[in-house]
């Protein structure tokens, strides 16, 4: 029997998806919010009908009322709008903050407990959008986009090696654009470097490729972005602060100081329990390694100054 409570601001295609994998792993109770009239109610009840095929006792309910989402331990922020034609990437940024400022002031005032993990984009900023609204301590928003990218090079790298995914371990930090820091001497097969594995020409080219990772789905698509890997990270991180499991997984943390970053959030290995981000862990980078995450940071930081 379900107990914990988490609510989803934005029932499309992330939302949705990652409320059917909570349902299913039977982690908490589900509220799917969002401002399309119907939809959330009817992804709900239709995933609520669905609860006695699989035997999980779940609690899903729609609403375009806030007042649903009241008590709420997690709260997880997906609304936004996807970039249209004749749209810049300032325009996004606009619109989506102003969505991810009210569904986070509507939340907390209903929710003064919860814990807020941000997907919509642009990512950093939204969490940066997201965790002034809230007032909250730091620890309490995270942002997801570590997991995803470095899921993407894990799978590369078992596309190419024919190991297990559940044997590879990659890092990617950073932030959650082409700049991205995937970080190849950290990563490995079952503890063996995956330069022993791959050669170098194909470690080039698993790195770009999970550069451009979310790219290539949105080329494939046409129209919309990923929605099954981004999901199950999401819920990674819910299971992850309601079991209170001490998970090291990169999220988007707020920087203060670490990896000589102050004032953004970015892309760090974190330590996820049930007080959130526990810990941010600081991985010894060599200089080319540090020079990049520098790079990707200063992207992060001229685009949070445009919220600020
Ligand atoms: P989607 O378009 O399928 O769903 C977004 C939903 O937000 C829509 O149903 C829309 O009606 C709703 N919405 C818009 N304004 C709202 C408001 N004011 N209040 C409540 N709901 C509102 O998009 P999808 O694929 O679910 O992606 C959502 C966001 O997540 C996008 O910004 C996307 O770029 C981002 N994303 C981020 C990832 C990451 O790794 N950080 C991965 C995948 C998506
Ligand atoms: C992705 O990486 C769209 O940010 C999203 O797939």
């Amino acid at each position: 029997m379900a107990n914990f409570k988490v609510s989803i601001i934005g029932a499309g295609m992330t939302g949705s998806t990652a409320a059917h994998w909570l349902a299913e792993k039977e982690l908490a109770d589900i509220v799917l919010i969002d401002v399309v009239e119907g939809m959330p109610q009817g992804k709900a009840l239709d995933l609520l009908e669905s609860m006695p095929i699989i035997g999980k006792d779940v609690k899903i309910v729609g609403s375009n009322d806030y007042a649903a989402t009241e008590g709420s331990d997690i709260i997880v922020i997906t609304a936004g709008l996807p970039r249209k034609p004749g749209m810049s990437r300032d325009d996004l940024l606009n619109v989506n903050a102003g969505i991810v400022a009210k569904a986070t002031e509507e939340t907390i005032q209903l929710s003064p407990n919860a814990i807020y993990i941000i997907l919509t984009n642009p990512l950093d900023i939204m969490c940066y959008v997201a965790w002034q609204k809230s007032g909250l301590p730091a620890e309490r928003v995270i942002g997801q986009a570590g997991i995803l990218d470095s899921a993407r090079m894990r799978a590369f790298v078992s596309m190419e090696t024919g190991v297990s995914v559940e044997n590879i371990a990659c890092y990617v930090l950073g932030g959650h654009g082409d700049d991205m820091v995937p970080l190849v001497r950290h990563s490995n097969i079952a503890g063996v470097p995956l330069n022993t594995y791959l050669p170098a020409d194909k470690l080039e080219a698993i790195v770009n490729r999970t550069r451009k990772g979310g790219g290539e789905i949105v080329s494939l698509l046409k129209t919309g972005s990923a929605f099954y890997a981004p999901s199950a990270a999401i819920v990674q991180m819910v299971e992850a602060i309601l079991k209170d499991k001490k998970l090291i997984v990169p999220c988007a943390a707020y920087m203060q100081g670490e990896y000589g970053l102050q004032d953004i959030y970015f892309g760090a290995p974190t330590l996820l329990g049930r007080k959130g981000i526990e810990k941010i862990i600081e991985y010894e980078l060599n200089d080319e390694e540090m020079a990049e995450l520098k790079k990707s940071a200063a992207g992060v930081a001229e685009q949070t100054a445009k919220v600020k």
